[in-house]
């Protein structure tokens, strides 16, 4: 018997002293995602844990630290190198090519759960051990999928009672574009050899995507003179991103664009992203993906667009461990009674969201009525301390007009809703909050 578990390897279970590796947690992230990954038509599906060495060398790229210093390789008894996967989406594109689903049915819509393997150093948010949820859609072109992958993302997040994450994009364009930039680019390093790290300096000839996230500080600092891909994209990547865009926001997703995301695999075109947080220190990516439109063709399958991203769920896990154990039981919504007549409008309103899905076939929503205090300072604070989302106070004013001031509590910001249940349920499912 050695000394326990490995180093970065979790065991999971019930009364685990680590809040975050509770394993009724770990069954709530999984029941709850995959029912609303089955709710934008996903389907499940399972890869091997073991691949040939080969898919990730030329799937992911040799240059990236996860295929150069962090793959668990070894030679089988057959003397062939294999790995312990490190990510899903090579697995998943084996599988698309190996049984002709690009020739059958192109448009296949995966999702999937299960541990990765990656040798990096361990510490809060990050293990060699690691469980991820990803999805991956193939056969679609369009930015439309992947502005839905996105509403997904936040639909799961909302769904387990996580905070807004910020996203951040970045385009990478199509094959000219990244051409005519790692030309501006590896240009640009040339010029500022000087002030590169060692490691920056051999990228410039080999992959100077890869300086471009850097985490040594002279690095970064010096990245953000660096020329951004936009000015680089062919004709058809900036038609692409301008409509990618232009469905982003109207689909109401606050993004902000970071021209050093590059993402640490090489396999993306076009848009890629992280959601990310600022509860868990350094690892602070709790999802990422984009659009990998040549993965197919390279790994041998016809030419085949796709989108995807995954999530880790130990950083998933944290985040709900650390907002609070009960946070994926908290009120989505308190609605409070500013007066003794705002009494029997509360109590009904309550009722009906009680009865009324979050999102189709998802559950019903959690109320926490508020309806005798005199005063409304104690209401409110207990709808915070309760951990609800949102807070609708009904007076004689609202009572007259018949609308309302839906406010979300992580952030003040408010939205004016019709005081119709169903309304409210789908101004808190997309809140689209008031500007000045
Ligand atoms: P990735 O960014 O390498 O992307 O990993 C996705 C997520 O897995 C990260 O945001 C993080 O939450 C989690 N993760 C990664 N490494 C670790 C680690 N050592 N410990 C704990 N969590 C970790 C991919 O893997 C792509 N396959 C995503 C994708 C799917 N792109 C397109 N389709």
């Amino acid at each position: 018997m050695g000394a326990g578990a490995i180093k970065g390897f979790n065991d999971i279970f019930p009364a685990s002293p680590e809040p975050f590796l509770h394993s009724a947690l770990w069954h709530r992230i999984f029941s709850i995602s995959a029912e609303v990954m089955q709710s934008y038509g996903y389907m499940p599906a399972w890869f091997p844990v073991v691949e040939y060495t080969e898919l990730f060398t030329r799937g992911l790229g040799t240059d990236t630290d996860v295929v150069s210093k962090e793959m668990y390789s070894f030679t089988d008894r057959g003397d062939r190198s294999l790995s312990l996967r490190p990510e899903g989406t090579a697995s998943a594109v084996r599988a698309y090519i190996e049984h002709h689903l690009g020739r059958n049915e192109p448009r296949q819509k995966w999702y999937y759960h299960g541990p990765m393997f990656r040798a990096e150093r361990p510490q809060k948010g990050r293990y060699r051990q690691f469980y991820q949820m990803g999805v991956e859609c193939f056969g679609a072109k369009g930015p439309a999928a992947d502005v839905e992958v996105l509403q997904m993302l936040q639909a799961i997040c909302r769904a387990l009672g996580i905070g807004p994450l910020r996203l951040r994009i970045n385009t990478l364009g199509d094959k000219e574009s990244r051409g005519a930039y790692l030309q501006a680019l590896a240009g640009f390093l040339q010029q500022h050899q000087g002030g590169l790290c060692k490691a920056c300096q051999v990228r410039t000839q080999a992959n100077p995507l890869r300086a471009l996230d850097c985490k040594e500080e002279g690095c970064r600092a010096l990245m953000r003179g660096a020329p951004d891909i936009l000015t680089s994209l062919s004709a058809a990547s900036r038609t692409w991103f301008r409509q990618y865009e232009a469905l982003l926001s109207r689909a109401h997703l606050t993004y902000e664009r970071s021209p050093t995301l590059v993402r640490g695999l090489d396999y993306y075109t076009e848009a890629i992203f992280e959601a990310a947080t600022d509860a868990l220190g350094t690892q602070d990516a709790v999802f990422g993906g984009g659009r990998y439109d040549g993965l197919v063709e390279l790994l041998g399958g016809p030419a085949t667009p796709a989108v995807g991203f995954a999530a880790g769920l130990e950083r998933l896990a944290l985040l709900m461990a650390s907002a609070d154990a009960e946070s994926g039981l908290a009120p989505d919504v308190a609605l409070v009674a500013a007066d003794a007549e705002g009494a029997a409008d509360v109590l009904q309103m309550a009722q009906e969201l009680r009865v009324l899905p979050i999102a189709p076939g998802q559950r019903s929503h959690r109320v926490l009525v508020e309806a005798d205090a005199t005063k409304l300072k104690q209401p409110l604070k207990r709808a915070d301390r309760a951990g609800a989302r949102y807070v609708l106070v009904v007076g004689e004013n609202e009572r007259q007009v018949r609308v309302g001031s839906l406010k979300r509590l992580s952030d003040g910001a408010q939205q004016q809703v019709p005081l119709s249940t169903v309304q409210m349920a789908r101004a808190m499912a997309d809140f689209v909050p008031e500007t000045g």
